[in-house]
């Protein structure tokens, strides 16, 4: 089988729970180089994962040779300056999300890939939970009717909880990106990718720990231009027990003939239609598209991981485009983008068709 090459710029938290892992375990893959400006860590993910070729400067790595691939796992501020970089060496890259942290960065980083031919994704992994990809389906097929109401929500620790020495909350708080930048680009992707473009914005933004210094809580009301009427509620919470926030987590959609509510981290969802016989037997009812086991704890979500490191490798094996693409990405900062700045102009902010 043919193994792609690859190199991951930027080892913390996401680099070393995802993509060191997941490219170590795809047969498609081989891991040759990784780099980073911390020599400690990047010391103790060598040695962990017995990786040969390491470098504290991205562009000697992309200079060097070793690898046709890499994953950009550095902080969203530096996404561009990398890419680009990578782009002109003719490397093929999977990027984290969000894209960028504004318009003009992704716009040249979109250039750079463009002119170069390689291959880029963004990485949205909840695009690959089962329970989403069966919502877009059902949505596709019109088994809710037309959709008129879409509400995201996502709690999640950010910063506050347990998870805060792993977190890049903090240090992209520094950047100025609260919890609408960090959580709500996830929510963005999902609810253009299930409902298209949308055509106009207004949001709000709060601040419950002060210490934090950016948004910790923010609501978007967001008009798609097919007429839907949608929500992205993010919050960063310090929760003893997340677990308890389940039900706190969804895409909720209502459409002329039913509903569809998807966890946002998987593995299920719940389905009602009219035209449903179970649904008229049984009301709304569960679905459960790929079995995981419940003992392990978000399973599901580590499967979207490793789907979409797959999907990337897949795709430079195979010669065709990756299933999230820049300029998808790019509509997703747009929409957060334009959040922000109906908070700053308190106004609602419009897109022009295009
Ligand atoms: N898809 C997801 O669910 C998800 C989850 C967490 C983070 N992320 C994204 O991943 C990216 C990184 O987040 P993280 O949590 O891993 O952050 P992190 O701070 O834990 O890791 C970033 C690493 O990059 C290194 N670095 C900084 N500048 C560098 C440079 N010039 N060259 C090489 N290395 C450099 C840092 O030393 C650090 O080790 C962010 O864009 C974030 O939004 C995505």
């Amino acid at each position: 089988m043919r193994q792609v090459k690859v190199g991951v710029i930027g080892c913390g938290h996401i680099a070393q729970e995802v993509h060191i892992p997941n490219y170590i375990q795809n047969p498609k893959s081989k891991l040759e180089a990784i780099c980073d400006t911390n020599q400690d860590i990047l010391n103790e993910v060598a040695m962990k994962h017995k990786i040969k070729h390491v470098f504290n400067d991205y562009r000697e790595l992309l200079n060097s040779g070793l690898v046709e691939a890499v994953s950009v796992c550095v902080p969203t501020s530096l996404h561009s300056k990398v890419v680009i970089d990578a782009a002109r060496c003719g490397i093929h890259v999977l990027c984290e999300k969000p894209l960028a942290t504004n318009m003009k960065e992704a716009d040249e980083m979109l250039e750079a890939v463009s002119r170069s031919g390689v291959k880029f994704m963004v990485g949205f992994n909840r695009r690959f939970l089962p329970n989403h990809l069966k919502t877009k389906e059902y949505l596709e097929k019109g088994k809710i009717g037309r959709p008129i109401l879409a509400r995201a929500q996502m709690i999640t620790t950010g910063p506050y909880g347990n998870e805060i020495e792993k977190s890049s909350c903090p240090k992209e708080a520094e950047k100025r990106m609260g919890s609408l930048f960090d959580s709500g680009s996830h929510l963005a992707d999902l609810m253009i990718w299930m409902l298209g473009k949308p055509s106009a914005v207004s949001a709000s933004i709060s601040t419950h720990e002060d210490e934090v210094g950016v948004d910790d809580s923010a609501v978007v009301s967001v008009k798609f231009e097919n007429g839907t009427l949608g929500s992205i509620c993010v919050a960063w919470l310090d929760l003893p027990d997340y677990q308890a926030m389940e039900d706190s987590r969804k895409i909720e959609i209502i459409g002329t003939n039913g509903k569809i509510e998807s966890d946002c981290l998987g593995p299920s969802l719940y389905f009602y239609s009219t035209n449903s016989l179970i649904s008229k037997l049984r009301g709304k009812i569960k679905i459960t598209p790929v079995k995981f086991d419940p003992k392990i704890p978000h399973e599901a979500l580590s499967w979207s991981y490793k789907k979409e490191i797959d999907d990337f490798l897949t795709s430079i094996i195979k010669n065709r485009e990756p299933s999230v693409s820049g300029e998808q990405a790019k509509e997703a900062l747009r929409l957060i983008l334009a959040a922000y700045e109906s908070i700053r102009s308190k106004s609602v902010v419009t897109f022009k068709t295009r």
